[in-house]
């Protein structure tokens, strides 16, 4: 058997009356499939168990990541193989616990939206390939190293150092979130991932069969912060490059 925990926020306008009749739909199915488990519901957030063979959680899971009434569906964990139900008499037990505010509950509340709102940090700022292992439910910590081929590319902005001595703080911090958010941008649509931010780098990887990808994608970003260059107002140190085009020096005129 397999055990399947996940977290996801139900779409905004979805009624009461909407989160009641999933959970009798649900109880009705999961009895004809023999899975058990409990649904709460608080606050636009679900967090469901889901316990039964392995084989009808897998289809079942499936058919909830495809359900547009949610949306950043995040599997907490999957137990397997799993010998004992948490829940055996409940097909789908829904508690709303909008409904309670004891002080008891009220932890329980707090650690729900907790868990809700970490694992959407997780998920913007850590390694996609790391998000996913997370969203499986699976430890990254358990996960062995393996040895791969891959194209690695790395990323910076030419005379950083320079720009971060003539720039205010606020425009060197606004210059390096708009050019790390271009390169995971570019990166992204070309296939391959942002592996971490190094300052002003950029270190990404690519399947070793994606060579020409990850070119493109270095050739676009050259292009589009020459166009940057080109657009920036006649006295801004990024218009004194002199990198009129992708080959040229890397220093800057004073
Ligand atoms: C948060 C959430 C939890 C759900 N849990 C279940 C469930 O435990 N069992 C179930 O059959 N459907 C569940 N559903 C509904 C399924 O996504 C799907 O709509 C339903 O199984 C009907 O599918 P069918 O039309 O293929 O029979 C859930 C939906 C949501 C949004």
């Amino acid at each position: 058997m397999k055990r399947l925990t996940y977290i996801s926020q139900a779409t905004p306008e979805l009624s009461m009356s909407v989160v009641q009749h999933i959970g009798e739909i649900s109880a009705r199915n999961n009895q004809q499939c023999g899975i058990t488990g409990v649904l709460l519901f608080l606050d636009g957030v679900f967090f469901q168990i889901l316990e039964g063979e392995t084989q009808q959680i897998e289809q079942l899971y499936e058919k909830i990541l495809s359900d547009e009434r949610h949306t950043n569906i995040i599997c907490l964990k999957t137990e397997y193989p799993v010998t004992e139900r948490m829940f055996p008499d409940w097909a789908m037990k829904m508690i709303d616990f909008n409904q309670y505010d004891d002080i008891v509950i009220r932890p329980v509340k707090s650690l729900l939206h907790t868990l809700s709102e970490s694992h959407q940090i997780i998920e913007k700022y850590t390694q996609p390939a790391i998000a996913k292992i997370i969203t499986q439910g699976i430890n990254p910590l358990t996960v062995q190293p393996r040895l791969v081929e891959k194209v690695i590319m790395f990323s910076d902005i030419v005379a950083f150092s320079t720009f971060t001595e003539i720039l205010p703080v606020k425009e060197v911090v606004e210059l390096v979130n708009h050019y790390c958010t271009t390169c995971t941008r570019i990166i992204s649509a070309q296939g391959g991932e942002v592996i971490k931010f190094i300052g002003d780098c950029v270190m990404a990887s690519f399947d070793a069969t994606q060579t020409d990808a990850a070119l493109h994608a270095a050739i676009e970003i050259l292009q589009q912060f020459k166009q940057m260059r080109q657009h920036a107002p006649p006295n801004h140190p990024l218009s004194l490059l002199y990198r009129t085009d992708l080959t040229s020096s890397n220093s800057v005129k004073k």
